[in-house]
């Protein structure tokens, strides 16, 4: 018996209507990957990153965990952006938070749900670092959306001092790393202004994109 028989159906038709515009569609993927976005962004269901951005599989490659952490000992986002800019050569790392995330919510609660509360801690910590700012929102969802912009640009530093960018700046590489925000109530894609492309540039952006918070 085939488990999840629905999917298997859905990934033939899928497939079919692909062939159905382009006979040759999976012949051209096949044969080439060269995305120039690296997409660092929420598991969340509701977050599909090629979709959102309106690109076809193949220009668009792709890392989520929950709550969008750039953890400097996680091996598997060092993997994922170290092939993307050493191997790929993709220009552009986007770190991608939504709001009303799940983690960031679970963060500003002290929610206990178990081992995931340990990657929360991270964001906990943001949430520490940036206590005072916090402080002054007073409604509750305003809060959260605050902290989920605060955790991507937060995220945006720490994708910015890995020795991945660090090294690809020095070698004289073409790299900018992007702050956005997605919103589940419209779609719309934000862009929270902190847009880094050289070594010595992340203090003034991260100050700057402190300031301009958009709610
Ligand atoms: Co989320």
């Amino acid at each position: 018996m085939k488990h999840l028989k629905h999917l298997f159906e859905n990934n033939l038709d899928w497939a079919d209507a692909r062939k159905e515009e382009d006979p040759e569609y999976f012949r051209k993927l096949r044969n080439q990957q060269t995305p120039e976005y690296l997409w660092i962004g929420c598991s969340d269901s509701r977050v599909p990153a090629n979709e959102i951005v309106g690109l076809p599989p193949g220009e668009l490659f792709v890392h989520r965990n929950v709550a969008n952490v750039v953890v400097h000992s996680d091996l598997n986002c060092l993997s994922v952006m170290q092939y993307a800019v050493d191997v790929l050569k993709v220009k552009h790392i986007i770190v991608c938070g939504h709001y009303g995330c799940g983690g960031i919510k679970a963060a500003l609660d002290d929610a206990r749900l178990g081992l995931i509360d340990n990657w929360v801690q991270h964001v906990k910590d943001i949430r520490g670092k940036h206590r005072q700012l916090l402080a002054e929102i007073e409604e509750p969802e305003a809060k959260l959306n605050r902290l989920c912009e605060l955790n991507v640009v937060e995220q945006v530093l720490n994708v910015v001092n890995t020795t991945i960018v660090q090294d690809a700046w020095s070698r004289g590489q073409d790299l900018s790393v992007h702050g956005w925000i997605y919103s589940i109530n419209d779609g719309v894609l934000r862009d929270l202004n902190i847009c880094v492309d050289a070594s010595g540039e992340s203090k003034q952006a991260y100050q700057n994109a402190l300031k301009s918070g958009l709610i």
